[in-house]
């Protein structure tokens, strides 16, 4: 039994699954290169961080379980998805498992659909329910293709036992890696540009002032006599928003009851977040209040 993959999986293959494969395999390798070179999706301080993106999830998806327990390690199942989706793709381009990785596209589809794109209202305009449409009918091609040409060409499953296949599932492991690694280094350096908050005459000493980072993420300014200084408002614990508690001069997180000192540089008043807001670097300059 001969398996087909690399240029010889595309010759063997009809014009139809040529145009479905191809989409398919640049859309997922590029969905995880989009990953890999966001500066937030990885930044537990960044509203795109992929913890506050599953957090703005909980609440409006059937499968809100499910992403609690992704939330509590959100950084690793980041990881997760994005080598998937490298792998994925890439394993489709190269033709390598291609039952399997067509399969692992239609999960991710579906989970896709279940927590983002579940309430877009009429149902088509979400992308995932017609990319999960698209998978199904693809694993179905390429089945019907194998079958019809009586080889096997990568079970259901992958064959463990063929030491070539094997080797050629490690090699998409390793490209995905390598490609998630190389992403990193394309990711944009934290802005150096001051960027102005507002005029200084507008920010009275004792008041307390939400505006937009630099990154994009929310934040807290804060105006004392002894100056300015500013917090990150994503929450430390798993990426909720906290909010300014003027009774208390505390900041409070509502989902889990974190609660920090502004007065202390962030720091952690009671569980379960561990560690303190991060603090933007905020100056008066001129007649501006100014992030540095
Ligand atoms: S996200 Fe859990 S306490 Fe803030």
């Amino acid at each position: 039994m001969t398996s087909r993959f690399g240029l010889n999986s595309w010759r063997a293959q009809p014009l139809y699954m040529t145009i479905i494969r191809l989409w398919l395999g640049v859309t997922w390798t590029y969905g995880g290169w989009a990953k890999a070179t966001d500066g937030g999706y990885l930044d537990k301080a960044s509203t795109n961080y992929f913890g506050a993106q599953i957090n703005g999830m909980i609440g409006h998806s059937p499968i809100s379980f499910l992403l609690t327990h992704m939330l509590e390690h959100a950084t690793l199942f980041a990881w997760f998805v994005m080598l998937s989706e490298f792998a994925i793709g890439i394993a489709v381009l190269a033709g390598v498992a291609l039952q399997a990785a067509t399969l692992g596209g239609l999960s991710m589809s579906i989970i896709l659909w279940l927590s983002a794109t579940y309430n877009v209202h009429p149902y088509f305009l979400g992308s995932d329910l017609p990319y999960a449409v698209l998978w199904l009918s693809f694993f179905f091609m390429v089945r019907k293709s194998n079958n019809g040409r009586g080889r096997h060409d990568g079970g259901l499953l992958p064959n463990l036992r063929d030491r070539r296949e094997v080797m050629r599932i490690a090699g998409v492991a390793v490209a995905s890696v390598i490609a998630a690694f190389a992403g990193g280094s394309f990711r944009p350096k934290k802005s150096a540009v001051s960027a102005i908050i507002a005029k200084s005459a507008d920010v009275k000493i004792g008041d307390v002032k939400q505006f937009t980072a630099v990154d994009g993420s929310p934040a807290f300014l804060f105006r004392t006599k002894a100056g300015v200084f500013a917090y990150s408002r994503i929450c430390t614990h798993q990426g909720c928003t906290v909010n300014y508690d003027s009774l208390g001069n505390q900041l409070a997180c509502p989902c889990h009851g974190a609660r920090y000192d502004p007065t202390n540089n962030g720091a952690v008043l009671a569980g379960p977040a561990v560690t303190p807001l991060p603090k933007i670097k905020v100056a008066i300059v001129g007649n501006n209040i100014v992030q540095i």
